[in-house]
């Protein structure tokens, strides 16, 4: 996979930006737009990204791959390459939380926005937006009041974003060859990663909660949940909005 880099001042979203090029027909697999700043940045489910200017990495890669992707494979494999980068640069307390969060003792470090539009149904594309905190030091009240959140500087990690970027890159270039070539291996890393199998977890898919000890993850059939009688329930990905463990 090879990258084009296109490097944006203040803009509103960096996924705006790689959707711009894709409706004008510029745009290509592996551009990736990344920003200084953005006025609109934007996370899961309508909630804001806060983009401080210089302080977080902003980017936004272009995925046009000649083969349909498996939308879950994808986000858990952007995680997997974000988990990865951080362990390379010394953070080791990653925790990555479903879907697409990674978090350090549980406050929320990076993001993954994985969207798609119907732009040409006969040749698919999805904009991977990826937010990492990497310089900040402190962050709005109004965001801290809603959830914990922390920095590569606060867990002690000096980097600059287009240092991350640097060390993201390859490793998001592999896990995206993964998703084409071998979706289920993608699904497996990432459960062994969660460090949840033959745990006890709560899930919430659509409306309902379910508890019961995680079996299995797979593409195809989702998550395999064993309840207290022994029974097994599958409960399918694209259902699946929270996973967490059950602490004894
Ligand atoms: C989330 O955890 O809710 C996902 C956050 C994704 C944020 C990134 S920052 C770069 C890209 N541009 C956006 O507007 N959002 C994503």
């Amino acid at each position: 996979m090879e990258f084009r880099t296109f490097e944006h001042g203040l803009v509103d979203s960096t996924s705006e930006r790689a959707f711009a090029a894709l409706s004008e027909g510029s745009a290509r697999h592996g551009d990736v737009h990344v920003a200084l700043g953005q006025t609109l940045g934007r996370g899961r489910r309508g909630t804001p990204w806060v983009s401080e200017s210089g302080a977080g990495l902003y980017a936004s890669v272009v995925l046009r791959p000649p083969k349909l992707l498996a939308p879950a494979a994808l986000t858990m494999g952007a995680g997997l390459a974000l988990r990865a980068t951080l362990l390379e640069l010394g953070l080791e307390r990653v925790q990555l939380k479903w879907p697409n969060d990674l978090l350090v003792d549980g406050a929320k470090l990076c993001g993954i926005l994985s969207e798609t539009r119907g732009l040409d149904p006969a040749a698919l594309s999805f904009v991977l937006g990826i937010g990492i905190n990497v310089q900040q030091l402190s962050f709005p009240e109004e965001l801290l009041h809603e959830r914990a959140v922390t920095s590569l500087a606060l867990c002690g990690i000096q980097s600059t974003p287009r240092g991350v970027l640097a060390r993201l890159l390859p490793h998001l270039a592999q896990e995206v060859g993964r998703v084409e070539s071998d979706p289920d291996a993608i699904a497996r890393d990432y459960l062994a990663a969660t460090g949840l199998t033959n745990r006890r977890v709560r899930v919430l898919s659509g409306e309902s909660e379910i508890e019961g000890r995680l079996c299995g993850l797979d593409l195809a059939s989702g998550l395999g949940i064993v309840h207290a009688d022994g029974s097994l329930r599958r409960v399918r990905l694209e259902h699946v909005r929270a996973l967490g463990a059950i602490e004894p």
